[in-house]
C-alpha cells in the first residue's frame, strides 16, 4: 500500500485527527494530536465493546454488529472529542478505518467519518484498519522503522516487514483461519463463552498442555504461513472424543494454546530469518500486536524466539493490542503529515491487502475461508 503523491502540504503543522473504528465489533473514537516532529498525545481513546450483543450466538454476527455501530457511533465520538478537550473546529482531519473487515460496521463509520469531514471542511483520510495495527507500537514508545510485526486477531494473522509507512511486505499470513477465530471456535464448540481467547487461557491454567496430541500445521516448513483451520478441527474431534468434563475441557485447552504457541513461535523464527535477508543483521525489533497478543502463554513464547534471534520485544498495552481508534487516529496523522488526504467517494473495502505486491498480484488477495481476507 504506497503513498500516493502529497496532495495538500501539511508537513510541518501540528495536527489534530479524530480517528473512527467500526471494522468489527468494537465502536471506538479517538483524538490523537501529532507534532511536527512526530512527537504523539493521546487526548481521548474510547472504545465500546460490543460483546454483550454477539455473547448469545458464540461469535460475531456481521448484521448485528453493523446495527450496533449505526447506534453508538455519534455518541462514541461526542465522547471522544468531549474528553479530548478540544472544540471541533480544531479538528485537522477526520481519520476512518475504511477496510478491511466486515462491511456493514465499516460503511457505519466511513460515513460518519466522511459526514464529519464534510460538515467540518477537513480532509478525511481512509485508513486500512491493518496500518492502524502495524503502527500501534508508536501509541506507547518510540519504535523506529524497520520492524518485524506479527498481528495475530481475529480476524488477521500475518507477519509483515514494516519498513516506513506505507511500507510494509507481507512475509507470511493464515492460508485458511485467522490465530483469534481459532481460539473462539475451539472455545465455541466446548461452550466456554465469547469471546474465546480469553476463556480458552483461563481454562488452560488447570489443564496438561502435553496431555492431549494434536497437529501444529505448517510448522517447519521453509516458509513464514500459518494454518489454523486442521487444529480447530482436532480440537472438536478431542472434546467429542473426551467425557467432556472440566478436566478434558482444561486438558483440550492447554494443549490447544501450547499448539498455537508452537506454531506462532515456529512461525515467527522463520518470519525473523526472512526479515533479517532483508533489513540486515544486528538487533532487530519485533512488535507482537492483534487481540490474541494478550495471551501470557503466548508472549512468554515469543520472548524466548525473541532473545534467541537477538530481537527485541515490544508489544503495546493490551489496550493497543485489540481495535481501537487510537491506531486509526494515529495512521490518519501520519498520513495527513506525510500529505495524504482522501476524497469524500473512498470506498468502503471488505478485503484491503496492506502490502503492495498481494494487492497487485490479486486485488482481493490474502487468504480466508471464504476467500481471500486481507
Ligand atoms: O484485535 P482484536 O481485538 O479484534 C480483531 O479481531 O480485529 O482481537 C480479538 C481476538 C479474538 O479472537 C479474541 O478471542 C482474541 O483476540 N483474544 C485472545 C485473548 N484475548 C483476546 N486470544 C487468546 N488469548 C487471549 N488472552
Ligand atoms: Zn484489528
Amino acid at each position: 500500500m504506497a503513498l500516493p503523491v502529497n496532495t495538500d502540504p501539511m508537513q510541518g503543522a501540528t495536527l489534530t485527527v479524530l480517528g473512527i473504528e467500526s471494522s468489527c465489533d468494537e465502536t471506538a473514537a479517538s483524538v490523537l494530536r501529532r507534532a511536527p516532529d512526530g512527537m504523539l498525545t493521546l487526548l481521548s481513546s474510547i472504545v465500546a465493546s460490543q460483546d454483550e450483543e454477539h455473547r448469545p450466538f458464540g461469535g460475531v454476527v456481521p448484521e448485528i454488529a453493523a446495527r450496533a455501530h449505526m447506534l453508538k457511533l455519534e455518541s462514541i465520538i461526542a465522547k471522544a472529542v468531549k474528553v479530548s478537550g478540544v472544540q471541533y473546529s480544531e479538528i485537522d482531519g477526520v481519520a476512518a478505518t475504511a477496510g478491511p473487515g466486515l462491511i456493514g460496521g465499516v460503511i457505519a463509520g466511513l460515513m460518519s467519518a466522511k459526514g464529519l469531514a464534510m460538515s467540518l471542511g477537513k480532509p478525511l483520510i481512509a485508513v486500512n484498519h491493518l496500518e492502524g495495527h502495524a503502527l500501534s507500537p508508536l501509541l506507547s514508545e518510540p519504535c523506529p522503522f524497520p520492524y518485524l510485526l506479527l498481528l495475530i486477531s481475529g480476524g488477521h494473522s500475518q507477519l509483515l516487514s514494516v519498513t516506513g509507512l506505507g511500507e510494509y511486505e507481507r512475509l507470511g499470513s493464515t492460508i485458511d483461519d485467522a490465530a483469534g477465530e481459532a481460539f473462539d471456535k475451539s472455545a465455541k464448540v466446548m461452550g466456554l463463552g465469547f469471546p474465546g481467547g480469553p476463556q480458552v487461557e483461563i481454562w488452560a491454567k488447570r489443564g496438561d498442555p502435553d496431555s492431549i496430541p494434536l497437529p501444529r500445521p505448517l510448522i517447519d516448513r521453509d516458509n513464514a504461513d500459518f494454518s489454523f483451520a486442521g487444529l480447530k478441527t482436532a480440537v472438536a474431534r478431542a472434546y467429542e472424543a473426551s467425557d467432556k468434563s472440566d478436566l478434558a475441557k482444561a486438558n483440550i485447552c492447554a494443549s490447544f494454546q501450547r499448539a498455537v504457541a508452537d506454531v506462532l513461535g515456529d512461525r515467527t523464527r522463520r518470519a525473523m530469518v526472512m526479515f533479517r535477508k532483508r533489513v540486515g543483521d544486528g538487533p532487530q525489533r519485533f512488535v507482537v500486536a492483534g487481540g490474541v497478543a494478550a495471551n501470557t502463554e503466548l508472549r512468554a513464547r515469543l520472548t524466548a524466539v525473541c532473545e534467541d534471534n537477538d530481537f527485541k520485544l515490544i508489544a503495546p498495552p493490551l489496550k493497543f493490542c485489540g481495535d481501537n481508534a487510537a491506531m486509526i487516529a494515529l495512521a490518519g496523522a501520519e498520513r495527513l503529515a506525510a500529505g495524504h488526504s482522501d476524497p469524500l467517494y473512498a470506498p468502503a473495502r471488505p478485503r484491503w491487502p496492506l502490502d503492495k505486491e498481494s494487492a497487485q498480484a490479486n486485488p482481493a488477495s490474502g487468504h480466508g475461508k471464504k476467500g481471500p481476507k486481507s
